[in-house]
């Protein structure tokens, strides 16, 4: 339970309490009794709680930098004796007190930075242009109206918006004018004066269950402006989709509510910052493409992806769509629009339809497997001109979730880890010191622990012997390894492992079935892309090893990353691609691996390891 010992010293009235997070110095309201993880959630400030506030997950840490509460029992629990020392506590766990100073573990790790999301030879076509065009004080005079005036000037009839008019009225009087036009099709959304700077920008978007990734990009070069990414703050309201889903189903229209508005305000955070880097106004932006799983993209529509958890598992809409940014609540021009790409089933979204665009799936040789791993498995495989598609729960352990000293794949985080003469070496990302084991660190971990026989092929942990017995501790579920023993020391655990194994059986069975659909040999695959922010630092010979991929030449897999933003941006550059992805839907058979009789026994066989 939470400690608010110090909070019950209180009089009636309501009060609002004010704490500052450093380093960023942002002051946040918090209500009497309501814990930092609720403050902060309602504030949309990141943090996340994997295990719904229960104290178990140990996610949601905070340092106090003003004088730190009695540590929670939870947080004993949670925490090593170093971290309480330090002032780390579980926000979730202590009431706010008014005037304290906190730092917030998840804001110094930050997401993993941004991608060049598109390739350059993407043909240059976004749908809306810009061109100039130049008024004599007689071509106005003649013409009746703004729509007359353009449609003279070009040659062909049409459609002003009103604040493509109100540039027109506020033009000059008596003077040659040269506004700067943008238009889509017969529609002019926008007229500028030359002397006005203008451009024409757009967004691809990226709207993942644990990640938003936004990129700008000016529509007239096809060129990358700027980049950003952050945490969905959805992540408050649990780590999968499943959870938020639930919360929706609990809450109504109050629970979609605050879920859409989390990840809109998120996502306009995100825009400002990249119009401030590029120097451009978010009134410039006439186009954007979001690609992200059904349920996100329910939230994001502010749509109840209630139906979606539960079997028959009916999503409101799978087909693509087209907003005002207005009707999001999303910053852009006011007549722009907002694609939002299509999906193939409740748990094959846009992101996977992103991706067989951005991979070219198929296009290459045919016999291809796509495998984007996060909390979801999602797999495509393409042979003999169809496509196969299935989707798998791997449970959040491949995103460092629900992992005891689990971190996603940021700066610090543990990603590959060998043991050499009885030594553990870690490799961090960036270098930098090790906070945390990140999904691929912990398929690392367990490959390196198998190699040295501390692992048997159930997956239990095996007491040590030489020199690696000072790092092996406790016995059966409570076994660990100690791979760092860095200020905060990281392990792997038993548990962990069960979750790699879980995780990593899920995926393969997957993987195992659809390629049973071929019947075709799996050394016969040309190429396997491994997508999303785990496959960006996989190791081919290592998912091979621990049994996740199958056994073909390591140089037919190729990580590819975030292949959703990539074929957003795609989109984004090139409108003809609309048709392309929903071509794709089209293309593809989906296989409830549920409805298969024989994907629990694959399941139950890959779940040792080789
Ligand atoms: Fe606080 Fe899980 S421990 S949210």
């Amino acid at each position: 339970m939470p400690d608010r010992s110090k909070a019950d010293e209180r009089s009636e009235a309501p009060q609002q309490l004010q704490f500052t997070i450093q380093p960023l110095g942002w002051r946040v309201s918090g209500a009497l009794n309501q814990t930092y993880e609720e403050a902060l959630r309602y504030a949309a400030v990141p943090i996340p709680t994997d295990c719904g506030s229960m104290g178990t997950c140990g996610k949601c840490k905070i340092r106090f930098i003003s004088t730190a509460p009695e540590p929670s029992a939870a947080g004993i629990r949670r925490l090593s004796e170093n971290e309480l020392e330090g002032g780390w506590r579980l926000a979730c766990q202590h009431a706010v007190r008014d005037g304290a100073t906190i730092e917030i573990a998840e804001l110094q790790r930050g997401p993993q930075t941004a991608e060049r999301p598109v390739n350059q030879e993407e043909a240059l076509q976004p749908g809306v242009e810009d061109f100039e065009i130049s008024l004599s004080p007689h071509e106005q005079h003649v013409a009746q109206d703004c729509d007359q005036a353009i449609a003279n000037a070009l040659g062909e009839a049409v459609r002003c918006s009103p604040y493509a008019k109100r540039a027109f009225e506020d033009r000059p009087a008596n003077q040659s004018i040269t506004f700067h036009v943008v238009r889509r099709g017969n529609h002019v959304l926008q007229l500028v004066p030359r002397s006005v700077s203008s451009h024409l920008l757009g967004l691809a978007i990226d709207v993942g269950t644990t990640t938003l990734a936004v990129h700008l990009y000016d529509l007239s070069k096809g060129s990358l402006m700027a980049s950003e990414t952050a945490y969905n703050p959805q992540r408050t309201w649990g780590a999968d989709v499943i959870s938020r889903i639930g919360h929706v189903r609990q809450y109504g229209d109050a629970g979609l509510s605050r879920l859409q508005h989390a990840v809109v305000d998120k996502l306009n955070v995100l825009v400002e910052r990249v119009c401030e880097a590029a120097e451009v106004s978010v009134t410039s932006i006439f186009k954007t493409v979001v690609a992200g799983n059904p349920t996100m993209l329910h939230l994001l529509a502010g749509v109840s992806p209630v139906g979606i958890d539960l079997s028959p598992y009916t999503p409101a809409f799978l087909d693509s769509r087209v907003y005002a940014p207005g009707q999001l609540g999303l910053l852009g021009h006011p007549e722009g629009e907002v694609l939002v790409l299509p999906s193939i089933s409740s748990y094959i979204g846009a992101d996977i339809v992103a991706g067989v665009m951005a991979t070219e799936l198929g296009s290459h040789g045919a016999y291809e497997l796509l495998v984007d791993i996060g909390t979801n498995g999602e797999i495509v495989l393409h042979a003999d001109d169809r496509m196969y598609a299935c989707s798998t729960a791997a449970g959040p352990a491949f995103e460092g979730a629900a992992i005891r000293d689990g971190v996603g794949a940021v700066s610090g985080a543990i990603d590959d880890v060998r043991i050499e003469g009885g030594t553990i070496r870690c490799s961090t990302i960036n270098g930098e010191p090790a906070m945390g084991l990140c999904g691929t660190g912990l398929l690392a971990a367990a490959h390196e622990l198998r190699k040295s026989g501390l692992i048997d092929s159930s997956g239990r942990l095996l007491p040590g012997n030489g020199p690696l017995a000072t790092r092996c501790h406790g016995v059966g579920a409570d076994a660990r390894v100690l791979l760092e023993s860095a200020a905060a020391p990281i392990s792997i655990t038993q548990k962990d492992i069960r979750a790699l194994q879980l995780g990593k059986a899920a995926i393969r069975a997957g993987i195992d079935t659809l390629l049973a659909s071929t019947s075709r040999s799996p050394s016969d695959l040309d190429r396997v892309y491994v997508a999303g922010a785990f496959g960006a630092y996989l190791s081919p010979e290592r998912a091979i090893g621990i049994g996740l991929l199958p056994d073909v030449p390591v140089n037919r897999i190729r990580a590819v990353g975030n292949t959703a933003a990539r074929g957003a941006a795609m989109v984004l550059l090139n409108d003809v691609r609309r048709k392309d992805a929903d071509a794709i839907v089209k293309q593809v058979d989906y296989i409830e691996l549920a409805a298969d009789p024989e994907f629990t026994q694959r399941f139950l066989e890959r779940m040792a390891f080789p």
